[in-house]
């Protein structure tokens, strides 16, 4: 398996650019479902999981293609892909497919919209918490298919179709928003979402959807209305840039000190974490093309956070933070309200020297002087990439192995750090 080894102790410096989101690319994939036409993606990042999620629409019928290199692109550009779903020949997702990604799972909310029955796996995913399937299961029942889950199993139906409903949700929940929003874009009548995921991955979802012919409104907002429609048509749509790896970046500049131009990164996507990162000490600002991110001399501010869904601090950077608060001057406190089991990267943290004690959801960060080099194991891909934050500041070398699940997230990782001065390279295994 390959490795990350990095020397740290360098500041970073220059700019890079930031690729389009992982987490929008996903649902946009899958909604290539709904129609019988081509569904045109521009800016999807070339990721694990994005391939994985290839194989399994391919094995649904789905034509995929990639536009080649065009002029004035680099191996930075995000791709233009092509998903087209004329002929769906198979409605069943198996375990060996969506076991490894959970996002997998949302392909049964397309499914069951528009070929009337969907047999997908139960999934699997990064290991940070027993992420359950009941408010997906809740509704599509609402929407009038009829469930069962058997060995494994989740077999919907709906052979009359789907029939819009009021959704409450009882907690928010990004993936039963998108798959709720997506089934209801196809059913007949309307459809309100109640307590719907505000993430900027629905309203880049819904505003696809909306160009392929659905009606929405209110995405972004807890209240969604969708009135189905019979049919949706091609589209052409650039995914959102990715605020997680924007903030990522943002925290790895303001733990080494630097200034780093963040290319085509939206300020709007992270008021938050931004924010939170200005309380550390950090100056953001925004320019014409991205996010400036500096942090010089000063040492970096204790600042405590909670996880919430958006608009608060997203769970999905809570490991990166938690990496800089370890060089805090001071001691400060994170809360994980989103999963029960985020928490993975506190004792591989630990091994470089970190000062952090659980005690159930709360982390408690005592900042220390210095990070030591030493090897580290990626647990899941948010855990992953904390490790290398904390090792492009720790003194000597640190070695983050099984590093597949920093590929399913981040791509071109050590190309853009290296790109500012950091000095990391990729150990292919022997
Ligand atoms: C999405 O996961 C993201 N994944 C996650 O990013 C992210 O951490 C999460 O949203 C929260 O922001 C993608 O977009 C592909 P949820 P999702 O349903 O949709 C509970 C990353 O690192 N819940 O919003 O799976 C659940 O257990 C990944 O890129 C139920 O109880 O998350 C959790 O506590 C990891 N029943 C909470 O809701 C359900 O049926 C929120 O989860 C569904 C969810």
């Amino acid at each position: 398996m390959d490795k990350i080894r990095i020397v740290g102790g360098h500041q970073l410096n220059g700019s890079l650019p930031i690729s389009g989101a992982k987490n929008a690319a996903l649902p946009l994939m899958i909604a290539s479902l709904l129609s019988d036409e081509t569904l045109t993606l521009e800016n999807v990042p070339r990721l694990r999981d994005v391939a994985q999620l290839t194989h399994i629409l391919s094995n649904h019928g789905v034509d995929y293609s990639v536009n080649g290199k065009r002029a004035g692109e680099d191996a930075m550009t995000g791709q233009t892909v092509h998903l087209n779903a004329a002929n769906i020949v198979d409605t069943t997702a198996p375990y060996e497919l969506v076991s490894t990604m959970r996002a997998s799972f949302w392909v049964i909310g397309p499914l069951v919209a528009r070929m009337g029955q969907a047999r997908v796996s139960l999934p699997g995913g990064c290991a940070i918490g027993t992420r359950p399937v009941d408010f997906f299961i809740d509704g599509l029942r609402a929407l009038g298919a009829e469930i069962d889950i058997e060995g494994g199993y989740v077999n919907a139906r709906a052979t009359k179709g789907l029939v819009g409903n009021r959704v409450h949700f009882p907690k928010v929940s990004v993936g039963a928003t998108h798959v709720v929003m997506m089934a209801a874009a196809l059913a007949r009548g309307e459809t309100v979402i109640e307590n719907a995921a505000r993430e900027p991955e629905i309203v880049d979802l819904a505003q696809c959807l909306i160009g392929m012919g659905a009606k929405i409104e209110g995405a972004g907002t807890e209240t969604i209305h969708i009135q189905g429609v019979d049919r949706l048509s091609g589209f052409t749509h650039p995914v959102v840039p990715d605020r997680i790896e924007t903030g990522t970046y943002a925290m790895a500049v303001a733990m080494t000190g630097g200034d780093v131009t963040l290319e085509g990164a939206r300020a709007d996507l992270l008021e938050n974490a931004l924010e939170t990162l200005r309380g550390t000490g950090a100056e953001i600002t925004e320019t014409n093309t991205g996010i400036r991110v500096k942090r010089n001399g000063s040492g970096i501010a204790p600042v405590d956070v909670v996880t919430e869904p958006f608009p608060g601090f997203p769970t999905d950077l809570q490991a990166q933070f938690m990496a800089l608060m370890t060089r805090a001057k001071g001691t400060s406190r994170i809360t994980e309200t989103i999963f029960e089991n985020r928490f993975m990267h506190v004792q591989e943290l630990a091994r470089l020297g970190a000062d952090i004690h659980l005690d159930g959801q709360v982390a408690t960060i005592n900042g220390v002087e210095t990070l030591n080099g030493a090897p580290v194991m990626a647990t899941d891909l948010r855990a992953s990439v904390s490790l290398v934050i904390a090792g492009l500041a720790a003194k000597g070398e640190t070695t983050v192995n099984r590093v597949y699940h920093l590929d399913r997230g981040f791509e071109r990782l050590e190309e853009k750090l290296r790109r500012c001065g950091a000095e990391i390279e990729r150990i292919a295994a022997s």
